[in-house]
């Protein structure tokens, strides 16, 4: 896996006609994008680690851009004010190879003198779209970062939509995950515990902890019930019961996002509801075409677990009964899925169309993060989840149609999610994730 710069070329060509003309409908004459400086802990000499912004990420992907600024002006090759300090304590950025023929580069080691090259690159501009997070190089500048609100979420409605180049390394994600995914998966079956799996993971993976694109779910028993478990217990549990695993890869700044729950116990209940819940996974992805509503998708598989809850003998009631008073929100109580890309939960779900216009939350899945139709190029997730979370099934209005015993007895199992990355493409979809843990299982 290395860096595709055939497709990255067409990726820049697609983006400068993209921006081009999002900055003539917004009256802009340019934009210019800081990758951002990252900064301490409160009272600190530390920092947490660097993470560029990602509209600057897209054009120039990860690692080591800090304190880089880019330039985008229709109609010229965009220019890349490089930062790169003559320093001993740390190393500095380099410039990457595959910006030749790009970018126009240059590198600056003092800050002062890249701000005055910046300065001096766009006098002879009047209106200028600042998209970054710094308000002192904004300050230093004479440019716009008022009224920049609609130009922001037209782009971030465009970055829902996958090129060639970033569908490649959101499969060099997926490959990195994967292979953190099965050795963790082994290291469960030796009787792991939760840190020892973790670290399993980073070594398969070959990403440190900094590198992944969000901090690894590795959650034994009841843990699986805590939606973003974060602790990695350093002892295994005296029974263990289940594992459940979220965690991704990073491959030049695109993430994949995996989940995938165990049964300590092949063949028990358990296995049979993830085995269940799976098989529902897998039908409504493979339902997947262009035009559906996400929230529709979303609702389906409200009635699937609903389904699921009386086969199981969770619930008492039927399954429409299940749905309609809302029990299934107690066992399910998150998304379907949300974008992915450059962010974990990349944005522009909620922008439907070239304009940004806002689609209205449904009532009951206000916080679905993903309320667009499928359009080709998209990549989502779809991770369905049943969980036993005491907490939540006691919120429910009518609490004499649930098997508490029953429910009670899969607490210590603490719930499922099972999540694949899915490419919407003109004729259907592509699914990101399954095959690459067959081919791996395979071998
Ligand atoms: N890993 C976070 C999520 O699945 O959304
Ligand atoms: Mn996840
Ligand atoms: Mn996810």
């Amino acid at each position: 896996m290395s860096f595709d710069r055939t497709s990255f070329s067409r990726h820049i060509e697609s983006l400068s006609a993209k921006w081009a003309r999002a900055l003539d409908e917004h009256g802009f004459d340019a934009a210019l994008v800081p990758a951002g400086t990252n900064s301490y802990y409160f009272a600190d000499d530390q920092s947490p680690p660097f993470r560029p912004n990602p509209h600057f990420a897209r054009w120039v992907p990860e690692p080591l851009t800090e304190d880089a600024v880019l330039l985008v002006c229709p109609g010229v090759t965009p220019k890349l004010f490089f930062y790169q300090p003559d320093d001993f304590w740390y190393v500095p950025p380099s410039v990457p190879p595959w910006t030749d023929g790009v970018f126009d580069v240059e590198v600056y080691q003092e800050s002062e003198n890249q701000i005055e090259g910046i300065v001096a690159a766009t006098r002879a501009l009047t209106n200028i779209a600042y998209v970054g997070p710094d308000t002192e190089l904004a300050n230093n500048l004479v440019i716009t970062t008022d009224d920049i609100g609609p130009f922001i979420d037209q782009l971030d409605y465009g970055r829902s939509f996958k090129t060639e180049f970033e569908i490649i390394n959101m499969k060099g994600a997926t490959e990195i995950g994967v292979r953190g995914h099965l050795a963790a998966h082994r290291a469960f079956l030796s009787g792991a515990s939760e840190f020892d799996i973790h670290m399993a993971y980073l070594d398969a993976s070959k990403q440190t902890e900094s590198e992944l694109p969000y901090p690894n779910i590795i959650a034994l028993n009841e843990h699986a019930g805590t939606l973003h478990y974060q602790h990695y217990d350093r002892a295994t549990p005296k029974r263990v019961h289940s594992f459940l695993i979220d965690a991704g890869g990073k491959f030049n700044g695109y993430h994949s996002d995996i989940t995938r729950t165990y049964s300590a116990t092949p063949g028990d209940d358990f296995d049979s509801l993830i085995n269940a819940l799976d098989e529902k996974q897998q039908a409504l992805i493979g339902d997947i075409g262009l035009g559906l509503s996400y929230l529709d998708l979303h609702e389906r598989m409200h009635h699937d677990v609903a389904e699921l809850l009386v086969a199981f003998g969770f619930v008492t009631c039927s399954a429409e009964a299940a749905f309609d008073q809302r029990i299934t929100d107690a066992f399910f109580p998150h998304g379907l899925g949300h974008l992915l890309g450059l962010q974990t939960h990349d944005v522009g779900g909620q922008l439907t169309t070239h304009q940004a216009e806002s689609t209205s939350p449904s009532d009951r899945f206000p916080n679905l993060r993903l309320n667009r139709q499928i359009e080709a190029n998209q990549v989502f997730t779809v991770e369905p989840g049943i969980y036993f979370i005491p907490m939540l099934i006691d919120t429910v209005e009518n609490p004499t149609d649930i098997n508490r015993d029953r429910v009670q007895s899969f607490v210590p199992f603490g719930g499922i999610r099972i999540e694949d990355n899915i490419l919407a493409t003109q004729d259907g979809h592509e699914n990101l994730t399954r095959p690459v843990f067959d081919e791996a299982l395979s071998r």
